[in-house]
């Protein structure tokens, strides 16, 4: 298994295995190849894809915010999953984050996807329940 950083020519099999993951929210204008290029010219070296002989496997997209990292869309194909892919790409996008200074990540999960909730917490990280996600169109 070789986990390379993301690039945009990877786009149409990263979005090709989305679109087969359960329990991804996805978006038609962050995820289109416009949006995933503008967040890894953003966010440079930071998000990766894993490969096995050759054919995707694996992501994770990582960014900043200046405050804090922040991990969207880990998906692994499932003919490949407790093979310690997505422990090894998690683990690749927070050293990039701590090797660029930042100290905490978040992410966010679907609350009824319980099976992606037990692997975040199986691989250390913690619930906060006492804090609620908000949003809102911006009118653009
Ligand atoms: C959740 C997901 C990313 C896990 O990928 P994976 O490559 O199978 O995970 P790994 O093999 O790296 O597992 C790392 C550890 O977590 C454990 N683990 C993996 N999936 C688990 C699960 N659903 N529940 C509990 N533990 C889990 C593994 O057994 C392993 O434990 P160990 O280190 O003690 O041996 C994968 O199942 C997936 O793509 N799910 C659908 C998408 C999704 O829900 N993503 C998260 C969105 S918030």
């Amino acid at each position: 298994m070789k986990i390379t950083k993301m690039q945009i020519k990877d786009y149409d099999e990263v979005f090709s295995l989305w679109k087969n993951t359960e329990g991804m929210g996805l978006h038609s204008d962050t995820d289109s190849k416009k949006g995933i290029l503008r967040y890894l010219k953003r966010n440079p070296g930071m998000s990766f894809v894993a490969r096995e002989n050759g054919r995707l496997v694996g992501t994770v997209l990582c960014g900043q915010d200046g405050r804090r990292g922040h991990l969207y869309h880990l998906a692994i194909d499932r003919s490949y999953r407790k093979k310690g892919i997505a422990k090894a790409l998690v683990n690749r996008a927070l050293s990039k984050l701590a090797a660029i200074g930042f100290s905490k990540c978040t992410l966010c999960a679907f609350v009824k996807n319980y099976a992606g909730r037990k692997f975040w917490r199986h691989t250390g990280w913690t619930e906060r329940p006492d804090i609620i996600m908000m949003a809102k169109d911006t009118g653009k």
